[in-house]
């Protein structure tokens, strides 16, 4: 079997490559490398024995695409190809409708005109809104999305549902992503943030590492457990995981989703505890003000994943908090050499 896997030199899809060929599917990857990087690919081939073919191009070429399924016989796409960062979307936000939205319009006038009509897309806790009761859960209706970001995962979900309400030939899996971290146990590949990374786990990584002084606590006046906010963090590889249970499993018609998380929260002091505990190095932080934006706490109810895809998170934050190191330990600059 033939997968496409757009947004493959990023972090998550460089992962789901390593496993897609680690199970014997053959993988093509289509990437910008507007925020990914080749060595990635190389290092997933390093990890496999096994090679990607990759075609640098834009999802929203459609020529680029057209001559893409016509050499390759394509049996399904993982999306993973679009813009991530939050605060950057609020500023950016006709980059971020036509890279997500329009990206994946052109993305799937492509896959129609090549009769490929399996689809699995990456898309965010974020659509279950600000108001949704914890844990989320799929029966949950999207909420209201406040950032333009968020808003273009939730955007992306009803024009894949609208499609497969409309041809009964397609199949579509929206993966709800809670809060990935770690990464590659080979510490050959992990998270590459460019600049000063928004997520907290890169951010520890790299005070570890030295190349920032010191983490700054967004916020202990909340209400929970020890004030700080609270979220569930799963393994890239776990999230990786999910994509071929996804592409195993659902090859019904329609449209399925599912979140993927661990049904944990875990508060950002007890991130710090547990890296400094299990590597054994000093994390220097200081507690600072709420960002704005964020919630108290959230995490999944994640057991349609379980019962339907048969797929459960098999790592633990000790595993995440040894993984990240390795990669970062290894790889101070991440994928740059300088
Ligand atoms: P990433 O930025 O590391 O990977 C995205 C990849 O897509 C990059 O390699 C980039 O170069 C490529 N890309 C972007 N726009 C493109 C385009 N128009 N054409 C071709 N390639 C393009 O991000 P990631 O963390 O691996 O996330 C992958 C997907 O998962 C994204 O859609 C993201 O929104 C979603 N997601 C991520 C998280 C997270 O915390 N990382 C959480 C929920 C959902
Ligand atoms: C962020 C995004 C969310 C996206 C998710 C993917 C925002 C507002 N939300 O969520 O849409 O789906 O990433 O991973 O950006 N923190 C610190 N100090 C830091 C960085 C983070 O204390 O330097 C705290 C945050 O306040 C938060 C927690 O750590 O409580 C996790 O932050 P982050 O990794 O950015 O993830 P989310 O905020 O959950």
């Amino acid at each position: 079997m033939k997968v496409l896997v757009t947004g493959g030199a990023g972090y998550i899809g460089s992962h789901a490559v390593v496993e897609l060929l680690e199970s014997g599917y053959q993988v093509v990857v289509v990437d910008n490398l507007c925020n990914g990087s080749e060595v990635a690919l190389s290092r997933a081939e390093e990890i496999t024995g096994k090679k990607p073919t990759f075609v640098r191009a834009d999802i929203r070429d459609r020529p680029a695409l057209d001559t893409l399924f016509a050499l390759h016989k394509i049996d399904a796409v993982i999306h993973f190809a679009g813009l991530k960062a939050v605060g950057e979307s609020v500023g950016k936000p006709l980059a971020y409708y036509e890279n997500n939205v329009n990206g994946t319009l052109v993305l799937c006038q492509a896959m129609e005109a090549a009769g490929v009509r399996r689809i699995v897309f990456s898309s965010s806790a974020t659509v279950y809104g600000n108001e949704a009761p914890i844990p989320y859960i799929e029966t949950t209706p999207r909420g209201t999305t406040s950032n333009p970001y968020g808003t273009s995962k939730a955007m992306v979900e009803k024009v894949l549902e609208d499609i497969a309400d409309a041809d009964r030939r397609w199949s579509i899996t929206l993966l709800r992503y809670f809060n990935p971290i770690g990464a590659h146990p080979s510490g050959k590949m992990g998270e590459d943030p460019l600049g000063v990374p928004n997520n907290l786990m890169p951010f520890i990584a790299q005070v570890a590492v030295g190349r920032r002084d010191e983490l700054t606590v967004f916020g202990n006046d909340y209400p929970t457990r020890d004030g700080t906010c609270e979220r569930d963090y799963l393994h890239v590889v776990d999230l990786a995981k999910g994509h071929l249970k996804a592409l195993e499993k659902n090859t019904k018609p329609g449209v399925n989703v599912y979140n993927l998380g661990t049904g944990m929260g875990t508060s950002v002091l007890d991130m710090v505890s547990s890296f400094i505990r299990v590597n054994n190095v000093p994390v220097p932080y200081k507690l600072g003000e709420r960002r704005e934006g964020d919630l108290p706490a959230f995490w999944a109810d994640a057991s349609k994943a379980r019962d339907e895809l048969d797929w459960v998170a098999e790592k633990n934050l000790d595993d995440m908090m040894a993984d990240t190191w390795r990669w970062q330990s290894r790889n101070p600059n991440g994928y740059r050499l300088l």
